[in-house]
């Protein structure tokens, strides 16, 4: 370990966490983007970002979680999640009507932010603001607690990994991924990057790996990032809770449970990255925009219609959230 990253490490406590997904998950997400993005859209992202180095994508993928913790950007707070108030793990599904709150969620922001980078007319730091939050965005809602209302999306279910104690949801954005690859440096996460596009171009992902490209239609971000958060929250009942909350609390994950989560969440960052570069490619060939930004789709027929949705404890559920705040106080962003 190099003395600056024991620094670091020995800091850690002290130091805002600035990530979901962790510094890690994102940064990695990002570098398997600039792998499958076309020329085009190289050129359309480094010219709004003002950046022509080796790490465009990567250079920002962080910035959505350390502008949500300023007085300015706590509006955005809710755009990271979308809560479904599903009941895992005998029913998982996340529906758009039921889960994405007032205040707007990740779908709605994924939706809202596509138009705005494609809105020319916009002065260019709000693209640029658009274009940072999409590609932080589309990494989150392949972070299966980032689509779950359960406990605030499990940060409230308290866990130990490798004899600290942590939280669920923690346990998903950093410490599982920095369990496998060593380390949450950027040489680290462009690393796993390289080695997860050589398994989407001709290794264990080659096979699906077209099937991610399923449902995205970019003229419809709600409908597709739907799409994601559905696939994404599917996890929740069937790796994340599988025997429910109570069967975690309080237990050690580091061994059992870190070996069962580990390929999801090995396919997860991929996925995102993969994603994330259609969806670029997307919105790159579109010059014209898509106007105001006000568009809500309908959905794409996929989520469950719960039609006699718990009103009450939805609305719990909200509560709960708002007293949780955009931070835990405890070192932790949702
Ligand atoms: C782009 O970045 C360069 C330095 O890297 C800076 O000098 C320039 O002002 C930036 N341009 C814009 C439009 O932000
Ligand atoms: C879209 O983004 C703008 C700029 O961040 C924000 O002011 C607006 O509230 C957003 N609209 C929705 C529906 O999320
Ligand atoms: C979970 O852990 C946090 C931080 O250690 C602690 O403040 C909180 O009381 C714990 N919650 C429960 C329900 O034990
Ligand atoms: C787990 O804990 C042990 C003992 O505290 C430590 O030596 C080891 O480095 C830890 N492993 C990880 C992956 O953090
Ligand atoms: C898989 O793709 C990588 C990157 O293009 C290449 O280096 C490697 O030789 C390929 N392996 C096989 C078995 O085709
Ligand atoms: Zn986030």
């Amino acid at each position: 370990m190099s003395l600056s990253k024991s620094l670091l490490l020995s800091l850690a406590p002290l130091l805002p966490q600035v990530s979901a997904w962790g510094t890690l998950g994102h940064t990695t997400v990002a570098f398997v983007a600039q792998n499958f993005v076309s020329d085009r859209t190289k050129s359309f992202t480094q010219g709004i970002l003002n950046d022509s180095s080796s790490a465009y994508l990567a250079n920002v993928a962080t910035w959505a979680d350390s502008y949500r913790s300023t007085a300015g950007g706590s509006f955005s707070s809710p755009f990271h999640y979308i809560d479904a108030n599903d009941s895992p793990p005998s029913s998982c599904g996340v529906d758009y009507e039921r889960d994405c709150s007032e205040e707007g969620c990740i779908v709605s922001a994924i939706s809202n932010y596509t138009s705005r980078v494609q809105t020319t007319y916009l002065p260019l730091t709000e693209r640029q603001k658009a274009l940072k939050w999409i590609i932080h965005f589309v990494g989150d809602i392949h972070q299966p607690l980032h689509t779950e209302a359960l406990e605030v999306g499990g940060n409230l279910i308290n866990v130990t990994f490798n004899g600290t104690g942590t939280n669920l949801h923690r346990i998903w954005d950093t410490n599982m991924p920095e369990k496998l690859i060593g380390g949450f440096a950027v040489g680290d996460a462009r690393d796993w990057a390289t080695t997860l596009t050589s398994e989407i171009m001709n290794g264990s992902f080659a096979k699906d790996a077209k099937g991610w490209l399923n449902g995205m239609d970019v003229n419809d971000g709600i409908a597709s990032a739907m799409y994601w958060a559905i696939d994404s929250n599917a996890f929740v009942c069937s790796t994340v809770v599988p025997k429910g909350a109570d069967a975690v609390r309080d237990q050690e994950l580091s061994g059992e449970y870190y070996e069962t989560a580990i390929p999801v969440i090995q396919m997860q960052i991929a996925k995102a990255g993969y994603r994330l570069a259609a969806w670029l490619n997307l919105v790159a060939t579109m010059e014209n925009g898509l106007g105001t930004g006000k568009k809500r789709g309908k959905g794409n027929g996929l989520e469950r219609r719960m039609v006699n949705w718990d009103e009450k404890a939805i609305l719990e559920a909200r509560r709960v959230r708002k007293t949780f705040g955009s931070d835990c106080g405890c070192g932790d962003e949702h």
